[in-house]
């Protein structure tokens, strides 16, 4: 199993309130599988997302990727894990303001230990598939917000990672582009990897073998992707 999550729970607590984000999930993803996550705004998606990303310590339960728990690495051997298991597509991007495209692109090759002429020509090629060989030398401050999120997907897929966990990565995506972008990852996943996608895309809930709602955090009966079923 690439992704196995086992009742995990997460809560925040600010001074006068506590919120259960997470409450006792659990989520298995296998290599070749592309599943949605779905659930209304504040229902604990980007905090599982987060959890399962070796990001955010759940307060209980456990996370494997690829058989290993990243909560039980050091901080350094986490960061290295995760740079060579894990692509992560964040909600908000992350990009680092002041490198170009390309330089944000190439930045997860510095976590592994990679030739750098073949992180360049991995990074070119890229930019090149998702549309931004025009805007490579660009800061984020420069870009639309769909060539942001164009960058955020190709960064998390630098390294060739085995899952990738992507929030909501077609939000500001014009359909052609969302196209290229599901197609990827559903190639992605036809080819071995994993894929958890929080999505409201309808068009990238159709990629999806299977769909997991979550609600008030936890998780609602998951169904099968009744487009994708009929294939
Ligand atoms: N760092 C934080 N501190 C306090 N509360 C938080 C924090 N992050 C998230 N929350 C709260 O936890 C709950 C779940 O948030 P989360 O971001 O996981 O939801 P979401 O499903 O991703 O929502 P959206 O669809 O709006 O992105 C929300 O009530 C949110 O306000
Ligand atoms: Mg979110």
């Amino acid at each position: 199993m690439l992704l196995s999550i086992d009742g995990v729970s997460r809560t925040y607590t600010d001074s006068d309130s506590t919120v259960h984000a997470v409450d006792d999930v659990s989520l298995q993803v296998a290599a070749g599988e592309f599943v949605a996550v779905q659930g209304a705004s504040g229902s604990g998606k980007s905090t599982l997302l987060l959890m399962a990303g070796g990001l955010l310590k759940p307060d209980s339960g456990h996370v494997q990727v690829n058989g290993q728990d990243p909560y039980c690495l050091k901080p350094d051997a986490r960061a290295e894990f995760r740079a060579q298991n894990i692509g992560f597509v964040f909600q908000q991007f992350h990009l680092v303001p002041y490198l170009s495209v390309l330089d944000n692109i190439l930045a997860p090759a510095l976590a592994v230990s990679e030739p750098e002429t073949r992180a360049r020509a991995r990074a070119l090629q890229l930019i090149e598939q998702f549309g931004l060989s025009d805007r490579q030398q660009h800061v984020p401050a420069k870009l639309s917000s769909g060539e942001r999120q164009r960058a955020a997907m190709a960064r998390a897929l630098l390294n060739e990672p085995k899952l990738i966990l992507a929030d909501e990565p077609t939000g500001n995506l014009d359909h052609n582009n969302a196209d290229t972008l599901l197609g990827y990852l559903s190639d992605f996943a036809t080819a071995g990897g994993a894929v958890l996608l929080v999505t409201h895309d309808d068009r990238a809930v159709a990629c999806a073998q299977r769909v997991v709602h979550l609600q008030n955090g936890r998780i609602a009966e998951p169904v099968v992707n009744a487009v994708s079923s009929r294939r």
